[in-house]
């Protein structure tokens, strides 16, 4: 008698999909990326390839990516921005047409899992052909980018196989924040006064995580507007480039129409297309909240259901008709906790429709040609 063994099954475990594995996967895989490069009793950062210096003179950061990865570099460029230093995403794929002047005092960041995206590396290559300085944030050593680029910083996710990434947005995001608060701390000369409250929230995330996955919330609200026409996400700050991945996210997997959103700029547009059948899920970073708040009320004068993912005791759970919970942490982080709920969202959505989650028709997981 033989035994039927499918490696692939295997490799899912208890999952139904490689996806959902990932998605459980976060805590671990957040908890090896800050493994020995955060000290939260002192507020220090050891990134132990970058010793203190190596950005002296950083004045200019721009981050190149694709997709997914681009969301991070968002986010990542948000975070500089907060820290003090000017930074900028830009597509991988719009660079070689629109790429701003390149200077002494540029650091180009190129953000990419998989280290081989040919838009990326392209990107990257024209990057350093003007001078700049360059560094690869991605999850794979020995890949390409980390092979071209000057400095590489491993985000240690482990591998990912689904197609839709998931735990490597998480761990690129939270990479890029700490690496500008390094790049900050370096060109400024003193470490940013948050780092105090920073650090702590991060340490504890990964067990955030394990509650928050604990709970799936996110399964009855997949059901509850299934079918809908189309799915909104909006955020503010550090909370837009979050609704941009949630709703990449919704139309890779489920394919029904998703758009994220700016919160502010709903009322400039796209308030024409909200109607009783497009919920509004509306990510609370803690970032002019009441303005976000005010934001989604528009929306659900339209008849729109919004779907609130905000801290317990947070005003948007009363006004919301719904809403999926985070742990309490820095503005920092909290996006990326709210984007674990809308992976939730969109993977039990996909499972209502019996999509073939794990390889979406048309994508791939690393795309090699420009
Ligand atoms: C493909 C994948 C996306 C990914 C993007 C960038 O389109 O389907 O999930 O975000 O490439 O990939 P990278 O490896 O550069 O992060």
């Amino acid at each position: 008698e033989t035994v039927e063994w499918d490696p692939e099954q295997a490799g899912k475990g208890e999952y139904d999909h490689f996806m959902l594995k990932e998605i459980h996967e976060q805590p671990t895989a957040l908890a090896q990326a800050i493994e020995g490069r955060i000290d939260p009793t002192n507020g220090r950062i050891a990134l132990e390839d970058f010793p203190p210096g190596t950005f002296d003179g950083v004045e200019n950061v721009q981050l190149i990516a694709c997709g997914t990865s681009y969301h991070a570099a968002l986010y990542g460029s948000l975070a500089l921005n907060q820290a003090g230093i000017r930074a900028t995403a830009l597509l991988a794929n719009e660079y070689s047409v629109t790429a701003p002047p390149v200077d002494d005092d540029t650091l180009v960041i190129a953000v990419s899992q998989s280290g081989e995206t040919a838009d990326t590396l392209s990107a990257l290559r024209q990057a350093t052909a003007a001078g700049a300085d360059t560094l690869t944030v991605t999850n794979v050593v020995g890949s390409t980018a980390a092979r071209e680029a000057d400095e590489t910083l491993f985000i240690r996710a482990g591998p990912e196989i689904g197609v839709a990434a998931t735990k490597t947005f998480s761990s690129q995001a939270v990479m890029l924040t700490l690496l500008a608060q390094r790049i900050a701390a370096d060109s400024r000369g003193e470490p940013p006064a948050d780092l105090q409250s920073l650090l702590p929230d991060l340490a504890q995330m990964p067990s955030q995580l394990e509650d928050l996955l604990a709970t799936d919330d996110a399964a009855h609200i997949a059901r509850q507007y299934q079918g809908s026409q189309s799915y909104f996400f909006i955020g503010r700050g550090l909370g837009y480039p979050v609704a941009l991945e949630g709703a990449l996210k919704f139309k890779e997997i489920t394919y029904e129409h998703a758009e994220g959103f700016a919160s502010g700029e709903l009322k400039h547009g796209p308030l024409a297309l909200v109607t009783p059948d497009t919920p509004v899920f509306a990510v609370f970073t803690g970032e002019e909240d009441e303005k976000t708040l005010k934001n989604a009320e528009e929306a659900q004068t339209r008849g729109a259901p919004v779907i609130a993912v905000c801290p317990e005791g947070h005003r948007a759970v009363e006004v919301a008709d719904e809403h999926l919970e985070i742990p309490d942490t820095d503005d920092e982080l909290a996006g990326l906790l709210a984007n674990v709920q809308l992976q939730l969202v969109s993977y039990h959505a996909a499972e209502l429709l019996d999509r073939p989650i794990d390889k979406p028709r048309n994508l791939a997981k690393s795309v090699t040609v420009e």
